[in-house]
């Protein structure tokens, strides 16, 4: 195979950004799109060049296509790609890649059933130059031991209009939960990359506190590591202007990560130490500010993404976001939630099956009726990814 013909599957508002990734990535070929609408899917077939399918297994099947791409609201990632391995297609699924963890641990044994396939998750911020810095800070361990996490990340303003639209969005049956898995599964997929999973979560969601929606749009969350650091998750889709600081501190110095700039205040001397053996009572150690250099390098973002899944296709690279990784956002998103419905402190591993049903009681005990609306619109799309 010199190049790899994609299928998209959902071209709504990010579906259709990914036709136009595609068309930028050297060996990949727009192959064919899916739409249930489809006056939709008919669009961009002509739009495109490409043969339209309304049933993405009809896609599948048609032997069109190498490769699909799931960017359809989030219940059917998990059957779409757990079809596609069927039929012997690699797959690249959208985030989060499940709304909970029973559904991403069906893909992931899917998945373990077809190895020879590759399996991606569109988790773009990791290739942001800013991002990997940080990572690599942290993993080299140049901040030293950590001790505390705060990630603030209050700039996924949404409109009541946001959620009016489109059918699916913010109730438990469509979309599955609110800020949490739609908007905040990258901060999240990044928290989870840095600081690996924490052994409990206590968090206190509110559903519809800014919005009249029925899913979560303002949450706190408290989390604690088996290495002995805490975190903060702070996040909201209701406040304007919003904040997005990600403050690290470590037995070496603090890093905060805030309007696109890294700053390394680091510690002349390790804190544990100096605090056990200063003669001084009231004085930390001396300090050095760094800003951390950081750029982006080769293709980022969701083209990144895509020409990284082509090239683990053709050339066997590593991915930047394999899915199975995607089961930790689902799980800590997850987690959040189940506490604060349960009231309770989450250890994880989370149980997949209460958290199902818990999930299953929300839809069934739902009283929410979503206001009609008369049109879709797709307006301003760039601006619900560029954080
Ligand atoms: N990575 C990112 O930066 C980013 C940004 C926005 C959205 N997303 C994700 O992309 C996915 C889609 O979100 P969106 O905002 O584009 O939604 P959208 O509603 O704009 O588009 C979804 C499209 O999927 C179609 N569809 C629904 N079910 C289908 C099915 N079973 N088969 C084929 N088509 C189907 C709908 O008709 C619609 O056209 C979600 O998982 C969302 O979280 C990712």
């Amino acid at each position: 195979m010199e190049k790899v013909r994609i299928g998209v599957i959902g071209v709504g508002g990010m579906g259709s950004n990914h036709l136009e990734s595609i068309k930028k990535t050297e060996r990949a070929d727009l192959a064919a799109v899916c739409d249930i609408r489809k006056d939709v899917a008919d669009e961009k077939a002509l739009k495109y060049g490409v043969k339209a399918y309304y049933r993405g297994e009809d896609m599948m099947k048609s032997g069109d296509v190498d490769a699909v791409i799931i960017a359809t609201p989030h219940y059917d990632h998990t059957p779409l790609t757990i079809a596609g391995f069927e039929h012997g297609l690699h797959v690249l699924t959208e985030k989060p890649i499940a709304v909970h963890k029973q559904d991403a641990e069906k893909m992931v044994e899917a998945h373990s059933m077809h190895k020879s396939l590759v399996f991606a998750a569109m988790f773009q911020m990791r290739t942001d130059g800013m991002y990997k810095k940080v990572k690599q800070l942290i993993s080299s361990g140049e901040l030293g031991r950590l001790m505390r996490v705060s990630w603030v990340i209050t700039n996924w303003f949404r409109s009541q209009a946001y959620y009016d639209g489109g059918g699916w969005r913010a109730t438990w049956s469509g979309e599955g939960g609110g800020v949490l898995l739609n908007q905040c599964p990258h901060q999240i997929d990044l928290f989870q990359w840095f600081f690996g999973m924490p052994s409990k979560v206590t968090a206190f969601c509110s559903l519809g506190k800014y919005h009249n929606i029925e899913v979560e749009d303002d949450v706190t969350a408290y989390m604690e590591y088996p290495e002995g650091h805490t975190s903060t998750f702070i996040t909201s889709t209701g406040e304007a202007p919003g904040t997005n600081r990600l403050e690290v501190m470590g037995d070496r110095g603090r890093l905060v990560v805030e309007d696109g700039k890294i700053l390394f205040t680091r510690t002349e001397a390790a804190v544990a130490e100096y605090t056990r053996t200063t003669d001084k009572r009231f004085e930390g150690p001396g300090t050095w500010n760094i800003e951390i250099p950081c750029h982006n390098e080769g293709i980022v973002g969701h083209q990144g993404i895509i020409a990284n899944f082509v090239d683990a296709i053709l050339d066997g690279k590593e991915l930047i976001a394999p899915a199975e990784e995607g089961i930790k956002s689902v799980e800590l998103a997850n987690c959040m939630l189940y506490s604060s419905l349960e009231g309770n402190t989450v250890e994880l591993p989370l149980n997949s099956t209460k958290f199902a049903s818990k999930l299953g009681d929300l839809i069934k005990n739902s009283t929410y009726v979503k206001p009609e609306v008369s049109e879709e619109r797709q307006d301003d799309f760039a601006a619900s990814f560029n954080k």
